[in-house]
C-alpha cells in the first residue's frame, strides 16, 4: 500500500517498516549502553502515539525495566495547538530513578515541555528524553533531547501508532502527507461471464477513462513485435506462465502512452499479488493510486447457465461444457481470492451485484465510481 486515504486526506508510504525497526533496535542498545551497569530505568511512553514504539522497544531493550505511561492530548487535525493538557499522570514512586520518557515524535516540543515540568519538581536521579522521530524544523524549546531516532522534515505523518484525527495507527509503517491524486483508477473484476466487458465499455465513456484490457494489450505486443511482445512471446510459445515482470513493464508503457489521462480502467490485471504491489508503486511515482478493486459478483450457477447458453451461438468449446465452465470458476476463485483480499485491507475493495439488466448493473458500478 502506497499511497492511503485517511477520511479527506491522503498519505503516501516514507519509513517502511523494516526501517523502523532499526531504528528502534539501535535505540534500544544505545540507552542500554549509556546507563550504569544494573541499573533498572523507568520507561514512561506518552501516549496514545507511542504505544507501538514502546512495545517494540522494550522488546529490543536488553535487561531488566520497568514501563509506565501518562496520557496528554495537543493535537487536534494536522495543525499543531499550543494548549497542551496532562490527562492521566503516573503513580509509581520515583525517588532515586532514572526515568526515559519515550515519545513516538517531537515536533513543537510543547508537550515535551509539558513532560519536563511534571519531572521536574520529582526526586528523580535523572531524567531522559527519546524520541522516535524529531522534526528538527519545528522545534522551538531549548530543553535537550537525549536520543532521537530518526529527523524528519516537516509534514504531517501518520502510522506506527501516529494519527490523523485518530486514523491511521494501525499501520505498521509511516506515511507522509500528500497532495490528493489527481486520476481514478479502477481495477475491474468479475469471474468470466459476468460481463465485465460490456460495463467497461460504458464506464470509460461515461468517466472518460482508459479502458486498459491486458489481453488486448498482450495481443497488440505480440502482433507488433514491441521487445516486450518478442519476450512475452517467448514464454507463451513454450507454454509458460509470463513472467510477472513482463507483464507489469507491457502495462507500463501502456499507461505511458497517454498524456494528462483522467484515469483507468484496468481489466484483467493485476492478477496477482506481486502485480497490484508493482502497480502500486508504479502509480505512486506519479502521486497517483488505485482507487478501488470494483468486482462484479454473480452467482455461479447463474453464470453457468448464461456461459452455456452463450456457448451455443459463440461455438466457444470451452462454453460447452458445464465441467469445463466450474473449472474457470475455481480458477477464477483461487486465483482472486488473495487480490480481493489485498484491496480488503486497503479498504478498497468494493462488491457490486452483476445480477440484472445491463442498465441496472451499471448505474450500480456508477454509483461506486462516483463515490472513488
Ligand atoms: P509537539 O507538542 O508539537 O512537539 O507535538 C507533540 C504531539 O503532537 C505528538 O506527541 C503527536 O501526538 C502530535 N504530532 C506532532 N507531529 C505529528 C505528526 O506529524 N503526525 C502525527 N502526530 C503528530
Ligand atoms: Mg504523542
Amino acid at each position: 500500500m502506497e499511497i492511503v486515504k485517511l477520511k479527506d486526506l491522503y498519505f503516501k508510504k516514507y519509513i517502511k517498516r523494516e526501517e523502523i525497526a532499526d531504528v528502534v533496535k539501535r535505540l534500544a542498545y544505545q540507552i542500554k549502553h549509556d546507563l550504569p551497569e544494573n541499573e533498572v530505568p523507568i520507561f514512561i511512553g506518552i501516549l496514545n502515539g507511542c504505544f507501538m514504539f514502546v512495545g517494540d522497544f522494550i522488546r529490543e531493550f536488553e535487561g531488566n525495566c520497568e514501563v509506565s505511561f501518562v496520557k496528554l492530548a495537543s493535537y487536534s487535525g494536522t495543525e499543531s495547538t499550543s494548549n497542551v493538557k496532562q490527562l492521566i499522570g503516573v503513580n509509581e514512586d520515583l525517588t532515586g530513578r532514572t526515568v526515559i520518557i519515550l515519545e513516538d515524535i517531537i515536533d513543537t516540543g510543547n508537550t515535551l515541555q509539558e513532560i519536563y515540568e511534571i519531572f521536574k519538581h520529582q526526586p528523580i536521579k535523572q531524567l531522559k528524553i527519546a524520541t522516535l522521530f524529531f522534526k528538527p524544523d519545528v522545534y522551538k524549546k531549548e530543553l535537550h533531547i537525549d536520543y532521537i531516532g530518526k529527523n524528519i522534515e516537516d509534514r504531517f505523518i501518520v502510522g506506527y501508532g501516529l494519527d490523523y484525527d485518530e486514523y491511521g495507527r494501525n499501520l505498521d509503517s509511516i506515511y507522509q502527507l500528500t497532495p490528493a491524486p489527481k486520476m481514478k483508477n479502477i481495477v475491474l473484476f468479475g469471474p468470466p461471464g459476468a460481463g465485465k466487458g460490456t460495463q467497461a465499455s460504458s464506464l470509460k465513456e461515461k468517466y472518460d477513462l482508459i479502458h486498459i484490457s491486458t489481453g488486448d494489450v498482450f495481443r497488440f505486443n505480440i502482433k507488433n513485435e514491441t521487445e516486450l511482445g518478442k519476450l512475452a512471446k517467448t514464454y507463451i510459445d513454450r507454454g509458460d506462465l509470463v513472467p510477472d515482470e513482463v507483464t507489469i513493464k507491457m502495462l507500463e508503457s501502456e499507461v505511458e502512452k497517454y498524456e494528462n489521462p483522467k484515469g483507468f480502467i484496468f481489466d484483467g490485471f493485476p492478477r496477482t499479488i506481486s502485480q497490484a504491489d508493482a502497480l502500486d508503486k508504479f502509480l505512486a511515482k506519479k502521486g497517483e493510486r488505485i482507487n478501488g478493486m470494483v468486482a462484479l459478483e454473480v452467482p455461479q450457477d447463474l453464470l453457468v447457465k448464461r456461459l452455456l447458453e452463450r456457448g451455443k451461438t459463440s461455438g466457444r468449446s470451452d462454453d460447452q461444457d458445464e465441467s469445463k465452465i466450474r473449472n474457470r470458476f475455481e480458477e477464477y476463485e483461487t486465483k482472486t481470492a488473495p487480490l480481493k483480499h489485498y484491496y480488503e485491507k486497503q479498504n478498497n475493495y468494493y462488491g457490486v451485484d452483476g445480477v440484472g439488466s445491463i442498465e441496472d448493473i451499471t448505474n450500480r458500478l456508477s454509483d461506486v465510481f462516483d463515490k472513488l
